[in-house]
């Protein structure tokens, strides 16, 4: 009988499929707790612990792979027709395994524009852009499923090697204002660690099928990058209006000013008690600047 306390450990063995930003943080933290962890990407590397799986060809990872295993967590967007990569090939596969969790990586995209005021998990979904409509088709494929999945909506991730000053310093910044504008984000390392403390609770804590993982306070791009060269000792350029902009924008980076959220944390935080490690930019953006 596994401790309600700590429910990670040797027996334990971890999928991470898609092991990008997230997955890659992620599966180097659930190995300090003895979990075996093999992670997947879409070509070989040297990584004895990474296996290849491209949702794009037929090759289906080693039966191997799939011995014992207790926990998956996918991190593989939705494929062009809105279908999930993940259930599409392996769904029969998963079925047959004696799976205690499968946590899936969506993103809050899907409650679309809420003209900057909260949105939580109990609000009805209504994604604008396409990639969220596909998001919510996978959210619900993967409901449907009947496999014990978990899906943990995300805003904009950022951490070390993938930030602000990342951005600044790769000069692919561009400073634009839009009144009243706010963004949602969350740190990688907050993403990992409410994962593992839900896990880690999970005897003594209500699952609940769908959360929010944000910090405490949404608030305006042009703050975060007027933080970020300040930080640097750089000066910032002058803002550019949104309306000025937008004709010069991509159609992803035009996407992303067309919605405006602030994404609550309250049932991460405040029903279910995780302590957020970076409550709001300024704390994760120091982390990140000791890795540049
Ligand atoms: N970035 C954000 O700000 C943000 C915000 C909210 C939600 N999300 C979503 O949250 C998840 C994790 O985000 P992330 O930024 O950590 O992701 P990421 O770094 O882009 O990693 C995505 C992973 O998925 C794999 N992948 C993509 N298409 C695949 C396919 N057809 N078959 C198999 N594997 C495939 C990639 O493989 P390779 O390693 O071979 O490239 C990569 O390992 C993603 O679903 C993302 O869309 C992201």
């Amino acid at each position: 009988m596994k401790n309600s306390a700590n429910t990670l450990g040797k027996s334990d063995k971890f999928l991470i499929l898609g092991c990008g930003f997230s997955g890659s943080f992620f599966a180097r933290t659930i190995r300090k707790f003895g979990c075996t962890v093999l992670t997947s990407s879409r070509s070989e590397n040297k990584d004895p612990n990474s296996f290849v799986f491209n949702s794009e060809n037929y090759e289906v990872p080693n039966e191997k792979i799939f011995d014992g295993v207790t926990h998956i967590l996918s991190c593989i967007p939705p494929d062009n027709d809105g279908k999930d990569p993940v259930l599409g090939r392996l769904k029969s596969k998963l079925l047959n395994l004696s799976l205690e969790w499968i946590g899936y990586l969506s993103t809050t995209g899907v409650y679309g524009d809420t003209k900057g005021d909260w949105v939580s998990e109990i609000d009805q979904p209504n994604p604008l852009q396409k990639r969220s409509q596909r998001r919510l088709n996978c959210e619900k494929e993967w409901l449907q499923s009947g496999l014990p999945v978990q899906i943990f909506r995300l805003p904009g991730i950022y951490g070390p090697g993938r930030s602000t000053f990342e951005a600044i310093k790769n000069k692919k910044i561009q400073v634009i204002f839009k009144k009243n504008q706010v963004f949602s984000r969350i740190h990688v390392a907050d993403i990992t660690n409410a994962i593992i403390y839900l896990l880690q609770n999970k005897h003594s804590l209500q699952f609940h099928q769908i959360i929010n993982i944000a910090d405490d306070e949404p608030c305006s791009q042009l703050e975060v990058i007027q933080y970020c060269y300040d930080h640097l000792g750089l000066k910032m350029p002058k803002p550019i209006f949104f309306e000025d902009a937008k004709n010069e924008l991509s159609p992803m980076a035009q996407s992303f000013w067309m919605e405006n959220r602030k994404v609550s944390n309250k049932l991460l935080c405040k029903t279910l008690g995780y302590k957020l490690i970076y409550k709001n930019y300024k704390l994760g953006l120091k982390n990140c600047f000791m890795n540049i």
